[in-house]
């Protein structure tokens, strides 16, 4: 079988690695996507395993497409009924990149019409009635070709269900543990968010650092078309259980907003984690470690979202005295200032560039510059 799994632009990379140590062959790796093969147990395995994912979608069928009537024969030929039933209500979503095929409106309609008349044949029925469990499809055109997915998350993955109350600007949890992977932090060596807001990084480091999948106690759509033997679902989540081992070192969360701090408890202990985060109210004025070896990754305020730019050009002189000399440390920053790096004494080995949101970000990455 075929999956595709969709994360946050830029970060298919981390999706990629996340994939292969799993064991699965990933196929094809595009923006924001990677496609791979897996069998039926896939389904609880990548959804509720994958951090950096967005949503994991079966593929029902690809095929080259430059018409509209190719487009409905594909469709048509697809054994649709293996897994959809007489009652399925399948609304579908269109996407197209460079192909002929573009207008989203005409790509919706003529696959709408060609699953109903696949499944009106299969059932016998002149018109379904679609008043059954949701089985939402998206027809993506990618270069001519056309690929039907079913989606298989429902929610998206990045709601783990551990947010119980959000702050101003909460990073969306599938991005900021593609942030701490992308650092290559995976659970050894201390880990700090020196400006935590609700506490999304330190929560996600906590997870790493215990092998806990952050989908364990969430619900998948899938979960309710029965074509995995929910036993079966719930063996695997009792093997993903018996994974979790002791955090081996030390994850901290600071933030001067003393809600901040209420609300990352708050996060945190409605997933058990709290114990293993130290959470603390303390402006970045005040900020010191001893802590040697470890990695730092930040969400800075967003010049647009909270503060202004002038709050922000101090901040981020704030973060030269205090962050940037930690040379054991291993930092990782997600600024909306294209300048961040600018004028620092110490240069980022990489910088990516991509969306959050509609927000243009910079992860800005720096290696430590001695090792202990
Ligand atoms: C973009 S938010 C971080 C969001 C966080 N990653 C999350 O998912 O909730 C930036 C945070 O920086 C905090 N902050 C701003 N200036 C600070 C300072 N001088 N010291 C400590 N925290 C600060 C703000 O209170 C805010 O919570």
């Amino acid at each position: 079988m075929e999956y595709l799994a969709t994360t946050s632009f830029a970060m298919e990379g981390v999706l990629k690695n996340e994939l292969t140590l799993m064991g699965y062959d990933v196929e094809r790796t595009s923006p924001g996507q990677c496609l791979f093969r897996g069998d039926m147990e896939a389904l609880i395995w990548a959804n509720a395993s994958l951090r950096s994912a967005e949503r994991v979608f079966l593929v029902l069928g690809r095929w080259e497409a430059r018409s509209f009537d190719e487009l409905y024969d594909g469709v048509m030929q697809l054994p649709l009924e293996d897994i959809l039933p007489s009652s399925a209500r399948f609304p579908v979503n269109a996407r197209s990149f460079k192909s002929e095929l573009f207008s989203l409106r005409d790509i919706q309609s003529v696959t709408k019409k060609a699953v109903v008349d696949r499944l009106g044949k299969a059932y016998k029925l002149k018109t379904l009635p679609e008043d059954g469990t949701d089985y939402p499809l998206m027809l993506r055109m990618e270069q001519d070709e056309a690929i039907l997915l079913l989606d298989t998350s429902g929610e998206p993955l990045h709601k783990r269900g551990y947010r119980v109350s959000g702050h101003i600007a909460p990073i969306r949890e599938n991005l900021g543990a593609a942030l701490i992977l992308l650092s290559r932090w995976f659970g050894k060596g201390p880990f700090i968010d020196p400006m935590c807001g609700s506490g999304t990084l330190p929560i996600e480091a906590a997870m790493i650092a215990t092998n806990r999948p952050p989908g364990l106690e969430r619900d998948f759509l899938f979960e309710k078309w029965g074509i995995l033997d929910p036993v079966r679902t719930q063996e695997i989540r009792e093997t993903m259980r018996s994974r979790i081992k002791p955090a081996e070192t030390v994850i901290q969360g600071y933030d001067k907003e003393p809600r901040a701090i209420r609300m990352s408890r708050k996060n945190a202990s409605s997933f058990g984690l709290d114990s293993l985060i130290h959470f603390q109210c303390r402006d970045l004025e005040e900020f010191s470690t001893s802590l040697r070896g470890g990695t730092i990754v930040t969400n800075m305020p967003y010049g647009e979202r909270m503060g202004d730019r002038e709050e922000m050009i101090e901040l981020n002189h704030l973060f030269d005295r205090k962050i940037l000399h930690l040379d054991t440390f291993r930092l990782g920053v997600l600024s909306g200032d294209a300048w961040f790096a600018q004028g620092k004494s110490r240069k980022p080995t990489r910088v990516r560039k991509f969306y959050n949101g509609k927000i243009i970000t910079y992860y800005y990455q720096f290696e430590p510059l001695s090792r202990r």
